[in-house]
């Protein structure tokens, strides 16, 4: 169970500060924005290439961009460990997913709420990862959409049966009151922004996010494929 945190609703004017708020982490969760794709701009290359220099925890880059054939393989030059594109954008997704390999990287593919799984079941044996938005894209803050949850579950049985080693992460209003039910569904990788940055500590809700996960996962069998939400 890996907890990622969104820096989305941290203070942008110290982020390296706000990073190292959270030592805990198992990466940073890096919202990329163009006001095209999503409502909403927030930072580019430059500032994730600061970001990498400032911290020894993995990056996790979500690309809410036009046009990520075109941008995504720079985020891995950059030294990301994980880019991610959504496939409501991408022109040539296999070819995208090869490159970003062949620099090094790993590659990951969002899905919007309305976004059916079968739209990524040609990528299983490609991608290191699909995040399911909990959220339309573009703001932290929001509530939870229960409506995702039987295609994490749908996802999670593609996953299994590729028999690869694929993250399923959820992303959008992710908290105390919500994870359990994401894990039931079959995910394993968490972002949370306001539920981390918005607590006194966000290190401590950064370890209760991972424990109530892992509490949650025990009351499942391991081999667990999501088939109570289909
Ligand atoms: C929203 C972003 C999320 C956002 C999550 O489009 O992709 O990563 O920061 O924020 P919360 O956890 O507050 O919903
Ligand atoms: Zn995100």
């Amino acid at each position: 169970m890996r907890i990622t945190p969104s820096v989305l609703n941290a203070d942008l004017s110290r982020l390296s500060d706000e990073i190292a708020r959270i030592p805990s982490a198992d990466g940073v969760h890096l919202d990329v924005m163009d006001d095209h794709f999503v409502p909403n701009m927030t930072f580019g290359l430059p500032v994730v290439t600061a970001v990498r220099a400032a911290t020894t925890l993995p990056l996790d880059i979500h690309l809410m961009i036009e046009d990520p054939d075109r941008w995504a393989p720079g985020y891995t030059e950059a030294g990301a460990e994980i880019v991610t594109f959504h496939i409501e954008a991408a022109s040539a997704p296999i070819r995208l997913i090869r490159e970003i390999h062949r620099l090094g990287g790993k590659a990951g593919v969002a899905l919007n709420p309305a976004t059916p799984a079968n739209t990524i079941a040609a990528l299983v044996d490609e991608i290191d990862l699909v995040l399911v938005m909990s959220v339309e894209p573009g703001f932290g803050g929001q509530s939870f959409l229960p409506v995702v949850l039987p295609k994490v579950a749908e996802i999670r049985h593609l996953i299994t049966a590729s028999g690869r080693d694929i993250l399923l992460q959820m992303d959008g209003g992710v908290s105390d009151q919500t994870i359990a039910r994401c894990v039931e569904a079959g995910a394993d990788t968490f972002v949370a922004g306001s539920a981390v940055f918005r607590a006194d500590d966000p290190d401590v809700a950064v370890t209760q996010l991972r424990d109530l996960a892992k509490a949650a996962a025990s009351q499942n069998p391991p081999d667990y494929d999501g088939a109570g939400f289909r």
